[in-house]
């Protein structure tokens, strides 16, 4: 049944590949984005349903969120880029701590709302060789982590005051088309679609859990479409690929070589060797499967 949906953070890089699905599967859209880094392009919505809007306007958040009275809210709007972030601690905790209290409290004048999502981050994990598990004790290392595990934790708090249902995803790396922030593949992406054969990078060793923002779409609907009442599911591939490793994907895709200079400037000085999620959770919760892989994800982004 076609449901009103609210997606803050509508117009960056994981809500526009999300509402695109939510959109293919009939459901309404209404986007609240300030577009800081998201872009108006990337979403297919009307303007009467587009709000370019700041979560830290607490006022407009509400009327916003009354007006449309929507069946579920999913909460995406954040700083995000860790660098960003670290340079800019203020800013990351008052978005992503004070501007999800503003949403929260926001939807707890709903009377309609049955579903409300948050999108927490695999930074709320401390360092760990292994794959990590929901249960694994949780110590993020940074201020990004820090303000999504209060987001965590308000959300629980929300659920617990109105008994709406309200599901947590631990994203992990994510990586697709509309990419927004530098991170590593669409650093890859730019240099390669620039024509570059040699290019730069920063650290080569470290191994993330790379997931394609296709399969990730297809399991936070499937999650939302449960019956599940409220939990915590890491949402990322199961499988750690290293610099090196997706660098030789865009070499398969273009049948050329690739030859990495590392450029010290890029260089973060102290990095995690490993991110990876044990995704068993959420595959017996929904019976989820991510479809693509990193070579079938790597065709999404060159140009040829
Ligand atoms: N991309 C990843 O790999 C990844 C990993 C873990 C968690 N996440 C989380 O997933 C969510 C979406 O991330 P993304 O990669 O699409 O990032 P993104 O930056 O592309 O999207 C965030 C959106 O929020 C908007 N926004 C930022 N501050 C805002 C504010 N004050 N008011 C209103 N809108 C605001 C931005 O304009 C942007 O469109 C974020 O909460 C992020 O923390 C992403």
């Amino acid at each position: 049944m076609s449901k009103k949906i609210v997606v803050t953070g509508g117009a960056g890089f994981i809500g526009s590949a999300l509402i695109k699905h939510l959109i293919e599967d009939g459901h309404e859209i209404f986007v609240i984005d300030n577009l800081s880094f998201g872009n108006r392009d990337f979403v297919d919505v009307d303007n009467d349903h587009f709000f370019e809007c700041d979560i830290l306007d607490r006022g407009r958040i509400h009327s916003l969120l009354a007006d449309v009275n929507p069946d579920w809210v999913i909460h995406l709007a954040a700083i995000h880029f860790i660098p960003y972030c670290n340079e800019h601690p203020f800013e990351a905790a008052d978005i992503n701590i004070r501007g999800t209290i503003n949403v929260i409290d926001a939807c707890k004048q709903l009377e309609n709302l049955k579903r409300f999502f948050f999108a927490s981050t695999a930074a709320v994990y401390p360092i760990s060789d292994d794959a990590v598990h929901e249960e694994h004790p949780l110590c993020p290392l940074d201020i990004y982590g820090l303000t999504k595990l209060s987001g965590e934790r308000l959300s629980r708090e929300f659920h617990l005051e109105t008994g709406v249902s309200t599901i947590v995803c631990r994203f992990f790396n994510a990586f697709g088309p509309n990419e927004t922030n530098p991170h590593l593949i669409p650093e890859i992406q730019k240099q390669i679609n620039l024509g570059m054969r040699t290019i730069q990078l920063g650290n080569l060793d470290p191994k993330r859990d790379f997931i394609h923002t296709y399969d990730m779409a297809r399991a936070v609907i499937a999650l939302m479409n449960s019956n599940i009442d409220h939990d915590i599911f890491n949402l990322g591939r199961g499988i750690e690929y290293s610099v090196r490793e997706i660098v030789e994907s865009f070499e398969r895709e273009l049948g050329e070589s690739i030859t990495i200079e590392q450029d010290p400037e890029r260089i973060r000085k102290t990095d995690r060797m490993h991110l990876l999620a044990d995704v068993s959770k959420l595959k017996s919760a929904i019976g989820w499967e991510p479809e693509w892989g990193i070579d079938q994800g790597v065709k999404t982004l060159i140009n040829k």
